[in-house]
This record gives C-alpha cells, sequence and structure tokens, in this order.
C-alpha cells in the first residue's frame, strides 16, 4: 500500500479566464500553448525538505539571476496526460510510472528525489482544479508537465541546496498540426544525443537543448522530425527528440532498440511492448542498424516504422532520409499494425477498452 497522499493547500486563481474566453482556447488547442488556470508547486531545501504543496495561480514568478538551473541546467521534467473517459470520470495514465523515472531523473542530475505520494497529489490536486480545461474534442486530453529545477543562487559547480517541484497543465489536442499523419525523419548521422554514461535515459531539459540544433536541420531539409543514431559507431538507430521509435516486419516481428542508457525508457513504449505481448507477437528488444532499415525497407521485408510517446501517441513513418540516401517505409501511409497499437492504446488510455494492467489512475 502506498503511503497517503499529502493535502495540497489551494489558493484559487483570483481571475480565472472566463469560460466563454476559455472555451475558444481549448475548441482546437493544439499542443504546448493554451494553459490552465493553475499551477502545483512544492519547495524543497536541504534543511526543511520538501516543503508547503500547494496549488496556486499559473503566473509568472521571480529567480534570482544566479539562480543555479540558470547557469548549469540542472532541470528535469516530466509528461503525461489526463483523459476524461468515454463512461464519465478522468484517469490519468501510469502516473506511477512517470513517478519512478522522475525519481531516476533526478538521481542522475543529483537533485533530490521527488517522494512518489507528493508527484501522484501534485497531479490530482491539479486536474482536480483545471477538469475544465479538458478539451472535449477527438484526441484532447490535459497535458501535464511536471518539472524540478535548481532555484538556489550560487554560482560554484555542485549540486544546488534548493529546488522547486511544479507541475503546469496545458489543454492539448493533436501534437501535429492538422493531426495524426505519416511523418519523414532526417537521419542525423553528425549529431548525437546521447553517449555511454551520459544523461540519455534522464528526462532533463539539457537533452533537448542539444538536441534542437539536429531538428533544426531536419526542418531545414523538409523532414518532419530527428531521428539519432549512437553516439560510437553512428549505426544504431536509437530514437527520435521526443519520441522512442519501433519496427514492425514482414513476418510480423516487433523490434525497438534495447534500453542500454541511452535512449529514454518511454512509458508509451514498454505500454506497447506490454500490448504486444499479451497479443501473442514475437517482440524483441533489439539494436537495428540504420543500412538494414535502409535495405529491409528496400526489399519489402520491414513493412511499418511508428514513433511514440505521450505527446506523439503513435505515430506513423513514412519514410527516411540521409545525407546520401532516402527511403519509403511500407506504404509511406498508416500501417496496419500501427494503426492497431494507436486504437488499442487510446482505447485504454479513454476507458473504451478494459484495463488488464491496472495502467488507468482513476481521479
Ligand atoms: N524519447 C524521448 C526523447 C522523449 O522525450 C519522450 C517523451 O516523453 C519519449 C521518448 C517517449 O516517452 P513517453 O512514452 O514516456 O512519453
Ligand atoms: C512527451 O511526449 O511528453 C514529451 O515530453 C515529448 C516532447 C513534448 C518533449
Amino acid at each position: 500500500m502506498s503511503a497517503p497522499l499529502p493535502a495540497f493547500r489551494h489558493e484559487p486563481h483570483g481571475s480565472p479566464v472566463a469560460a466563454d474566453e476559455r472555451g475558444r482556447q481549448i475548441a482546437d488547442p493544439g499542443f504546448g500553448r493554451v494553459f490552465t488556470d493553475h499551477m502545483a508547486v512544492v519547495g524543497y531545501t536541504a534543511a526543511e525538505g520538501w516543503h508547503d504543496p500547494h496549488i496556486t495561480a499559473r503566473k509568472p514568478f521571480q529567480v534570482d539571476p544566479a539562480c543555479a538551473v540558470l547557469h548549469y541546467a540542472q532541470e528535469i521534467f516530466e509528461g503525461l496526460k489526463a483523459y476524461r473517459l468515454d463512461g464519465g470520470g478522468i484517469a490519468l495514465f501510469r502516473p506511477v510510472a512517470n513517478a519512478a523515472r522522475f525519481r531516476r531523473s533526478a538521481q542522475r542530475l543529483a537533485m533530490p528525489e521527488l517522494p512518489e505520494e507528493l508527484f501522484l497529489g501534485s497531479l490530482e490536486a491539479l486536474v482536480r482544479a483545471d477538469a475544465h480545461w479538458i478539451p472535449a474534442i477527438d484526441g484532447g486530453s490535459l497535458y501535464l508537465r511536471p518539472f524540478m529545477v535548481a532555484s538556489e543562487a550560487f554560482l560554484g559547480v555542485r549540486p544546488a541546496g534548493e529546488y522547486l517541484y511544479i507541475v503546469l497543465a496545458s489543454a492539448a489536442g493533436s501534437y501535429w498540426k492538422g493531426g495524426v499523419r505519416a511523418i519523414s525523419l532526417w537521419v542525423s548521422h553528425d549529431y548525437t544525443r546521447a553517449a555511454p554514461g551520459g544523461t540519455g535515459a534522464a528526462k532533463c531539459g539539457g537533452n533537448y537543448a542539444t538536441s534542437l540544433v539536429a531538428q533544426a536541420e531536419a526542418t531545414r531539409r523538409g523532414c518532419d522530425q530527428v531521428v539519432f543514431l549512437d553516439a560510437i559507431e553512428r549505426r544504431w538507430v536509437e530514437e527520435l527528440g521526443g519520441m522512442n521509435i519501433f519496427f514492425v516486419f514482414a513476418d510480423g516481428t516487433l523490434r525497438t532498440p534495447p534500453l542500454t542508457g541511452t535512449i529514454l525508457p518511454g512509458i508509451t513504449r514498454d505500454s506497447i511492448l506490454t500490448l504486444a505481448r499479451d497479443e501473442g507477437l514475437r517482440v524483441e528488444e533489439a539494436p537495428y542498424a540504420i543500412d538494414d532499415w535502409r535495405t529491409d525497407a528496400e526489399r519489402g521485408d520491414l513493412v511499418e516504422s511508428f514513433a511514440c510517446g505521450t505527446a506523439a501517441v503513435v505515430t506513423p513513418i513514412a519514410s527516411a532520409r540521409g545525407p546520401d540516401y532516402s527511403f519509403q517505409v511500407g506504404s509511406g501511409g498508416m500501417g496496419q499494425l500501427t494503426a492497431r497499437f494507436l486504437d488499442r492504446l487510446t482505447a485504454i488510455q479513454r476507458g473504451r477498452a478494459p484495463d488488464p494492467h491496472a495502467w488507468r489512475h482513476l481521479l
């Protein structure tokens, strides 16, 4: 039995967004732009530990310009969604898994670990306060962004002694403009995302900062997303800037790169592996070389590939391109197994299917 959730003091927003304006904002929110009225906040100091959990108005706040996160990027975050269930009620999807990953990220960034009950308590309190922001549109959800920053004002290079843990909530539709469609990938042979011993398995802002130049190159080359190769051999396909990757072979085998420490252990990735094993599919967590991906796709031995993550859900991959090659994946559209995983996963998330693994966390 886990510990009881701590009470979050509630300071209601003095002037929340009016209902008609909120309705306008959440009619077509896209991703990451429309924020709710409140946020959850918990402080940490070495002397006091975690203290003062509360819900308050979401607003800019002051930090000292010497604040450690602004200089040394001591920051971690999470991403998960709250869904309105078809049968009524609201559920978070696998928040206990996010709580565990947040603690592992904290360890890697030399930050204090947030207890699971504070993590879950912050999400529940915030979603309760702002549930009316969940868009009632196809694919709508409340995207939750817990994060922790080093807030101590000190320029010496050592783990900070003060931190702020905050959760934002953002009304979300599709991550992709215009809804789910097959995406094109740029294979980065120049930039890598993570090296052995580095922070690839942690969800820290620094990983995303270093991915931006590669993503910008992908965009410049007319591709939707960048896909990274391993840092040692520049051969093994690892993941996208913000999504894991799966391959489907003509014989029905499903493969995804293994968790060797350089890729993020995605919760969507784990959910798809579990669903695939439940179905009796042959599943491999094994490396896949970029050259093999290309030749297998060209020969028809590889029939589908897809990206997955909380924000992107399950997104088909149409094609991949590098400096001197380009290939199409399968039909270039939504593959059969890709569609099935998208459907099965969202059916569980939205309460339209049984939940054999108890992934829905009801509020
Ligand atoms: N890989 C990276 C680099 C990510 O940023 C994300 C998104 O969170 C994922 C994979 C997918 O993880 P999850 O399924 O837990 O959202
Ligand atoms: C997520 O899917 O939750 C992510 O964090 C990906 C991206 C928005 C950074």
